[in-house]
């Protein structure tokens, strides 16, 4: 046996390097609701409080909470600990990383006793590590902490994060300053976007949990954003696929439910038509929406087995997946990228290519109903006078015979491909 030794990671190094991890604002906060619903809350309170260096953003749950001994795993980087199947958690890193990424200082106070005012508070200060090179975490008392850190835990158990020193948010050259003010006003509008898109179906009361669940901004609720329209009349919801993937020893179920949303013109209100072009507006928001036990881990874009197109737009289509296939898909800490698994390209793929050939046919028509089941789409819509025609769709899959594949593209690469018989409700 050869000899070992210990080498225990430097404190400081290791703590300022997890900071880069790759974590945006909006993501970062979309982590710690995820802790909130593993605990079983059911309100979630976010709170961004603008005072120059002195900024503070909280999130308030009224979970579970957690007793000392946890509090001190919990801030543990790589916390050990079991997870439940539907549970959202997965690295034991994500209270840590996602919150160090936007400040210098993370506290958290937590209560078990809905009937005894007992908070356990921790707290870690990346310059008092960066000082001391050594994991050491602060425990504060109730008196040490200021009201803002301890007050959503006066009437109820739960769990407060707060981020004090928001160094990366607040990245301005006058921290106190009136642009300072307003960049933080915007990021609490994107931060507001991105939890009505990816909690969407907790929000709506949709997701498996029976628990509902509310989020507020600064004392407004986040309504749910759904990326597929589903109370827009014209919004066609084609038949729903079920694939395999062998993964670990096993077979997995990943559901595949694509959507066609309505075009402009069939869109009931311009309104409603600019609210379902989403956080990153139209072009961006086609293509696959995954979902890890509900929660929404890519919002659109085709993995690279399509490239965007105007064209193609209107396609959406939900990809759901159980947690035992994580790493099939190679989803990383900040939950911000997902690779598809080899086994599925190609029938995601085929899937993709029908579902966006009948979007196309949708985005061309002027007005009125969704092309019928087998029928050919109406003539494309001329390009005004002196504006150039619209360039052909992109779409690299070769043609496949006609009747092999129900999900396969109809092998007519003409000018005006119809759209293949998917069946489903339109
Ligand atoms: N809001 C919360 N309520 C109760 N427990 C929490 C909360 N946030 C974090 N925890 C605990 O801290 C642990 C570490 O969280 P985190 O670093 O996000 O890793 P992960 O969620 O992957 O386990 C969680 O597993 C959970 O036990
Ligand atoms: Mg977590």
């Amino acid at each position: 046996m050869p000899q070992s030794l210990t080498v225990i990671p430097s404190a400081r190094r290791l703590m300022e390097s997890l900071r880069d991890i790759g974590y945006e604002l909006p993501a970062a906060v979309a982590d710690l609701v995820d802790n909130s619903l593993d605990a079983e809350a059911t309100q979630v309170d976010i709170t961004i409080a603008f005072k120059g260096t002195r900024s503070w953003l909280r999130i308030a749950d009224n979970g579970r909470g957690m007793t000392a001994a946890r509090l001190n795993e919990a801030m543990r980087y790589g916390t050990e600990r079991d997870y439940a199947e539907a549970e959202l958690g997965k690295f034991g890193l994500g209270m840590k990383t996602a919150s160090l990424s936007q400040c210098r200082q993370l506290t958290v106070a937590t209560r078990t006793n809905p009937d005894r005012r007992e908070i356990e508070v921790r707290r870690w200060d990346i310059d008092r590590v960066k000082e001391t090179d050594t994991w050491e975490l602060a425990r504060l008392s109730t008196q040490e902490c200021r009201p803002h850190h301890i007050a959503p835990l006066q009437d109820h158990a739960g769990t407060v994060v707060v981020w004090e020193l928001l160094d990366r948010v607040l990245a301005y050259r006058l921290p106190d300053g009136v642009a300072a003010e307003h960049g933080l006003t915007s990021l609490a509008r994107e931060v507001e976007e991105h939890l009505a898109m990816v909690f969407h179906r907790f929000l709506s009361g949709q997701a498996r949990r029976s628990l509902p669940l509310t989020i507020t901004i600064n004392g407004n609720p986040v309504p749910a954003w759904d990326p597929f329209a589903r109370d827009e009349p014209q919004t066609c919801r084609l038949d729903r696929r079920t694939l395999n993937l062998h993964h670990e020893g096993r077979s997995h179920t990943i559901t595949v439910q694509p959507y066609i949303l309505p075009n402009q013109t069939q869109f009931s209100t311009t309104r409603a038509w600019e609210a379902a072009s989403g956080p990153r507006k139209w072009n961006r928001q086609q293509g696959f929406y995954i979902y890890r036990e509900d929660r929404m881990i890519q919002s659109g874009g085709w993995n690279r087995l399509r490239t965007l197109d105007e064209h193609t737009k209107l396609a959406r289509i939900a990809v759901d997946i159980p947690r035992a296939v994580d790493t099939a898909f190679e989803i990383n800490v900040s939950k911000m990228r997902v690779i598809i698994p080899a086994e599925l390209r190609e029938p995601l793929k085929a899937i993709a290519s029908t579902v966006a050939n009948r979007a196309q046919a949708v985005y061309r028509q002027r007005d009125g109903q969704h092309p019928r089941r087998g029928s050919r789409p109406t003539p494309p819509v001329p390009p005004p006078p002196g504006r150039r025609p619209a360039p052909p769709p992109v779409d690299s899959e070769p043609p496949r015979p006609a009747g092999t594949d129900r999900l396969s593209s109809n092998g007519d690469r003409g000018a005006e491909p119809a759209p293949p018989p998917y069946p489903g409700m339109c």
